[in-house]
């Protein structure tokens, strides 16, 4: 299959929009960038439409998909029985990463949804989003637009890597702003539920209402019969090479010193490894002499620069054939600082605490 590339500049805006907007009418697939991730598009209520986005991710039939909206007359449209809670954090957060559950209305899909008699809703922020969602005059469901199990897509690259030749196009709006996807809240459990952490932070979200409930965890994969978000229970984020995290006790601690130390040991045995480090553990280690496969999760005390560089240093590294990438978890564990350690935990096959 061919896959359009349309790069966005000014002066396209309209006709990339207006061209891919009418794929997604014609029930095909388009790759389109938001403020959180890249997503795979499709029209969310046209069951043959939405088909083809699971079959190029190769994703489980009962993992349920995002369906993006552009206006709240289109959330009504889609489900029901809203609470009023729900209004209210609407109001503050949209457009914006954060992504409600809600009961489902009958137009939504079985497939879109999973089975479930739920629906998963959120208003991006993105303008080309937003305009393509639009234009299209659908609701557009939309995963990560990665193979199923592999790093989210930070940039069109990361999609052509993972969808060129599966899917009828991509928009390429450079890269994302947060890199890390949306926060998760079941609204439709007893009291309201995070099912996936993210920038807006469960702080953020007790502003608005008490009593919420943290339902994730950050194993690497959760008990089928105990999950509520039937995406919990398969594994994430997964470069080639395996991962070992390195964590510290306190904030304090430096953990370079264990860093260089699992480096060294393992270098020597000829295995090719990778580093993805904070600036300030990278300075101390390996007597300065950088190694050839590092990349910076930035400094440790500003988590979003750790989101925006963590899947793009996992796809970077996994692109140079290491063996092992090794993963400093000293990052802030504050705001979405707790999202990047989600992240990085569940992608980890072994964790080192010092
Ligand atoms: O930032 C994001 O959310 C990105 C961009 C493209 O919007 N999308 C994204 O979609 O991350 P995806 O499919 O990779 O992750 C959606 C998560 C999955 O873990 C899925 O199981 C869960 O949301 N989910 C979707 N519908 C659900 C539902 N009705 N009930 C519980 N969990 C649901
Ligand atoms: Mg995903």
């Amino acid at each position: 299959k061919h896959t359009r590339i349309f790069n966005v500049n000014n002066n396209q805006f309209e006709q990339t929009i207006e061209a891919a907007s009418q794929i997604i009418k014609d029930a095909g697939t388009v790759a389109f960038p938001t403020e959180t991730v890249y997503g795979l598009g499709a029209n969310a209520l046209d069951p043959v439409a939405v088909n083809k986005i699971f079959r190029a991710k190769g994703r489980p039939a009962d993992n349920p998909l995002i369906v993006h909206i552009a206006t709240k007359k289109q959330l009504f449209e889609i489900a029901k029985n809203i609470p009023t809670e729900a209004l209210d954090l609407i109001d503050t957060f949209w457009p914006g990463p954060l992504t409600i559950i809600l009961n489902r209305r009958r137009c939504v899909p079985n497939i879109t949804t999973g089975g479930l008699d739920t629906v998963a809703v959120r208003m991006p922020s993105n303008r080309i989003a937003i305009e393509l969602i639009k234009r299209a005059n659908t609701p557009i469901a939309a995963p990560s637009a990665n193979i199923s199990g592999r790093p989210s897509p930070t940039n069109a690259q990361h999609v052509i890597a993972d969808m060129e030749g599966k899917i009828d196009a991509i928009i390429d709006g450079g890269s994302v702003e947060i890199g890390i996807e949306s926060t998760v809240l079941d609204l439709t459990s007893i009291k309201p539920t995070i099912l996936r952490p993210g920038e807006i932070g469960i702080a953020d979200l007790k502003e608005h209402m008490k009593d919420i409930v943290i339902g994730y965890t950050d194993n690497q994969t959760d008990r089928a019969d105990k999950v509520k978000s039937p995406g919990m229970k398969y594994t994430h984020y997964s470069p080639k090479a395996k991962l070992i995290l390195i964590e510290s006790k306190s904030n304090d601690r430096s953990i370079s010193q264990e860093i260089e130390k699992l480096y060294s040991e393992m270098n020597d045995c000829g295995i090719k490894i990778g580093l993805l480090l904070t600036e300030e553990n990278a300075k101390f280690i390996l007597d300065g002499k950088m190694p050839e496969y590092i990349f910076s999760l930035g400094k440790k005390n500003e988590p979003e620069q750790a989101a925006r560089n963590l899947f793009m240093g996992l796809r970077h590294l996994d692109n140079h054939d290491v063996d092992i990438i090794i993963v400093d978890g000293q990052i802030k564990n504050e705001g979405i600082g707790i999202a990047v350690m989600n992240r990085m935990k569940k992608a980890a096959n072994e964790h080192i605490l010092v």
